[in-house]
């Protein structure tokens, strides 16, 4: 028989019967039940300290929370659905980083949805409507409607990135300015005659973005005829397409602003791959989002930084302080500083 006999095995199975609750976890950690549960379902809400003994407890008693039933009593699922376009561009997945690891730190967990079909977008409907979410982020205005149905309706709080829309909590730069100092930083160096690379047609960030664009030209008194505007799509490939149009106008810009970083390296690898034209040597290109390539790239580019991983952490505490029931920001919305940062793609007009 081992250490103990009879009257040791007697224990065990007394012990094996005895449910451990969470207030025994509490005594044990010499903290109340409240702390318990914060320090499991949000442990940054707890010090550090008190997390630890609550996690000592926890283990040496062999507590397993039932997350399940706790949270059906909280009628809450814990998860949040974030809706984006493409994640293949770095800009969201800096974007999406600082989301995620905000929401999981108070124990949220992210369901990712894409709507770029019908039966996706009334699939993540219908999880929000049954109440199967939390809340919901929209990113660059990828907000799901379908058959009449959106988010909105008053049951969970929807927060969007980027793109400011009503009747949500909206995070964003103020694209209209940032877009006005790209075009002002080469009117500054000389250029007056300038093109502009658009993003996708009817964006937010789009229209934005060139009425900004158009408000310098204006006030620098360029004429139409030296102002050009090309269509694009936010892709590599969209900026080598506009390259290849650049190349073929007969008296061509000496600047150029584009609607984003991706479409600024992929339109400067084309015009020196094709027709070895170099930046800035022949032309200056100016990019918008500060993507981590934009340092990387050859020349380094000129670019307006937006603070990627903020805009995250920001709609991500935005949403939590809803689900808290407090009030939103003033005017709906949080708009945080972008700034332009010169690198090599500018100089001066020759
Ligand atoms: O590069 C992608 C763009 O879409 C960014 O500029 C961002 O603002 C987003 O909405």
């Amino acid at each position: 028989m081992a250490a103990g006999g009879k009257g040791g095995a007697r224990r065990q199975a007394a012990q094996a019967r005895h449910v451990v609750r969470i207030a025994d976890v509490a005594r044990a950690a010499g903290v109340s039940t409240a702390t318990v549960s914060r320090a499991l379902s949000a442990p940054a809400q707890v010090s550090p300290a008190k997390r630890d003994k609550v996690m000592a407890a926890v283990r040496s008693l062999g507590y397993t929370p039932n997350a399940a039933a706790r949270d059906l009593r909280a009628g809450s699922s814990r998860s949040i659905l974030v809706v984006t376009g493409t994640r293949a561009n770095p800009f969201f997945a800096q974007v999406l980083e600082g989301l995620s690891d905000t929401l999981s730190a108070e124990g949220y967990a992210v369901v990712m949805g894409t709507c770029g079909n019908e039966a996706q977008t009334t699939h993540l409907l219908d999880l929000v409507h049954a109440g199967r979410l939390d809340g919901v982020v929209a990113v660059s205005g990828k907000l799901p409607a379908a058959g009449g149905r959106t988010v909105f309706g008053g049951k969970v709080p929807v927060v969007s990135i980027c793109a400011e829309v009503e009747g949500a909590i909206n995070v964003l730069v103020d694209d209209f300015a940032c877009a006005k100092a790209q075009a002002e930083h080469l009117i500054g160096l000389g250029h007056r005659r300038l093109l502009y690379v658009a993003g996708p047609e009817g964006n937010y960030n789009e229209l934005r973005r060139f009425a900004g664009f158009l408000a310098a030209t204006e006030r620098a008194g360029l004429f139409a005829g030296e102002v050009f505007r090309f269509s694009g799509d936010f892709l590599f490939s969209g900026g080598a397409a506009a390259a290849l149009r650049f190349l073929d106008l007969p008296h061509r810009p000496t600047g150029v602003v584009c609607c984003n970083d991706e479409m600024a390296i992929g339109f400067i690898k084309t015009l020196r791959v094709v027709a070895r034209i170099e930046v800035p040597r022949d032309v200056s290109v100016v990019g918008f989002d500060g993507i981590e390539f934009a340092d990387y790239c050859e020349p380094t580019l000129t670019t307006i930084h937006q603070p990627q991983r903020a805009l995250g952490e920001t709609s991500a505490k935005l949403l939590l302080a809803a689900l808290r029931g407090e009030a939103p920001p003033p005017g709906g919305r949080v708009v945080l500083e972008a700034r332009l940062r010169v690198a090599a793609s500018t100089g001066r007009a020759v």
